[in-house]
């Protein structure tokens, strides 16, 4: 599902990023080489950030 659609990121595509260590939206961008546009999926990609950082397998890696 597209999360981003100026950037036409998807939340694969965010996960990813958030997974290899993007902790804020805008790290989230920078992972993406992408800027913020609209600003309208900084909400969802704070939500994601925020469901992987309580995920289990995010907590077993510390
Ligand atoms: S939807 Fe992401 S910047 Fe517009």
């Amino acid at each position: 599902m597209y999360i981003c659609l100026c950037n036409g990121l998807t939340d694969h595509v965010v996960g990813r990023a958030v997974e290899s260590g993007a902790a804020r939206p805008g790290e989230v961008y920078a992972a993406c080489q992408c800027k913020a546009q609209c600003g309208s999926c900084v909400r969802l990609i704070m939500g994601i950030i925020k469901d992987l950082a309580s995920s289990p397998s995010a907590q077993a890696r510390g």
